[in-house]
Formats: C-alpha cells, structure tokens, sequence
C-alpha cells in the first residue's frame, strides 16, 4: 500500500478488534484509534519529539510536547524545574498537563520519559488516546542523550548505569502500550513509517471484521 493510501486508511479508521502482530518488530493492539490521540512514549532519547513532529506533519495533525507544555505553563525548563520543585511536584505538574492535553481534539503529543509510569496518566492514555512505545536500546538511548545536557535525571551519577536502570524498571511498564516500535540508530522517518503501518494494519484489521459483520 502506497504510504498516501496509508495515511488515508489510517485517518478514516474507527474500530480496531484485533490484535495483530506485525513484522519489524511492530506490534499492534486492539484499540479504538478513530478521533484517538497518538501519544509516544519511552525512555529519553528514544525520539519521541523528532518522531512524533514528523509524524504529525506526516498524518496531518498538530503536535504537542507535553515537556514544552509544562515549561511554557511554569515559565521555566524542565531543569530548572527540578532544581526549584522538586521531582514529585514536576510529576504532578506532568500529570495535570497530560489530562489537559488529552481533552484537546485528536492531535500527536510527545509525552516526557517517566510520564507513562504515572497510573492515572496510563489509565487516562488507555481511555483517550493510543500509546506507541519507541522502544530503543541502551547504546542508542546512551548516545543521543549523551548529545544534550538537559536531563536531570542524568546530571548525578553515572548515566550509562541510570538509563540501564530506568531501562530495567520502565520497559516492563512501557510494554503496555497498544503499539511498540523499535526506534534505531537510522533516519526517524523509518519509525514514522513504522507508525503509520502499525496503524493502518490495525485499521484495516478492524474494516475488515466491521465488514464480515455486515456480510
Ligand atoms: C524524564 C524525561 C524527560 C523530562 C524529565 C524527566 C524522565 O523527558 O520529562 O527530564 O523521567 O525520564 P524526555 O523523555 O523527553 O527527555
């Protein structure tokens, strides 16, 4: 399918009610994706932002940066943040930010690493939106974030050893989203189309049992 016809499958979809396991390491679940927020989640690094703009341009939806939404709401960065508020406060502020967005008209939204790790906010995902978890590995997490100085979660200790072990507890959590997609070293538009097929699958998985019912 021509990734035109892609996209086009994928805007008009409605019901998902497989749960089909693709090719590529992309898994897709069964979820209502029509009218659906697109939240990317996964650890920092994984290109959650890079891919989630592309992927908004590429499906014809704004994009939303749940981190840049809470630094425009509190005026400051994320590190400043931290060093003021403290952790728990940046949490529920995350929170807060995540639910507002997700009563925005269907758009893509960037969440932070550690967002998906809040219950309330993967209860909220799984009832409005559509989870994709950029899965990535450490040598690749490791070596894009080691391109910014911008994490607090990295700036003590050693970071290799902290992403491994955010890794550890994480990914079990982050599994639960409705689609994974592995995020490599290569050009974010390889995971934007992974996205989009994982997506389309799914909606063509759900014409087709709508279409068997009306047989
Ligand atoms: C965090 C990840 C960051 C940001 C904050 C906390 C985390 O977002 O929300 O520094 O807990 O993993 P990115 O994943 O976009 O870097």
């Amino acid at each position: 399918m021509s990734r035109r016809r892609v996209v086009r499958t994928l805007l008009k979809s409605d019901r998902m009610k497989s749960k089909p396991e693709a090719e590529d390491g992309v898994a897709a679940a069964a979820v209502d994706y029509g009218n659906r927020t697109i939240v990317l989640v996964g650890l920092m690094g994984a290109g959650k932002s890079s891919v989630g703009r592309r992927l908004a341009a590429a499906l014809n939806l704004p994009f939303r940066d749940a981190d840049t939404e809470i630094e425009t709401a509190s005026n400051m960065t994320i590190p400043d943040f931290f060093e003021l508020h403290g952790e728990a406060a940046f949490r529920e502020g995350e929170r807060k930010v995540i639910a507002r967005l997700l009563e925005e008209p269907r758009h893509v939204l960037a969440t932070g690493g550690g967002a998906f790790m809040d219950p309330e906010t993967r209860r909220l995902i799984a009832e409005k939106g559509c989870a994709i978890w950029l899965r990535a590995d450490l040598d690749v997490i490791y070596k894009r974030c080691m391109k910014r100085n911008n994490r607090p979660l990295l700036k003590s200790g050693n970071p290799r050893e902290t992403l491994q072990r955010l890794m550890n507890e994480r990914y079990p959590v982050y599994a639960e989203a409705d689609i994974i997609v592995d995020s490599g070293d290569g050009p974010h538009e390889i995971v934007v189309d992974k996205i989009i097929s994982a997506l389309a699958t799914s909606a063509s998985e759900g014409h087709l049992h709508e279409n068997a019912g009306n047989e």
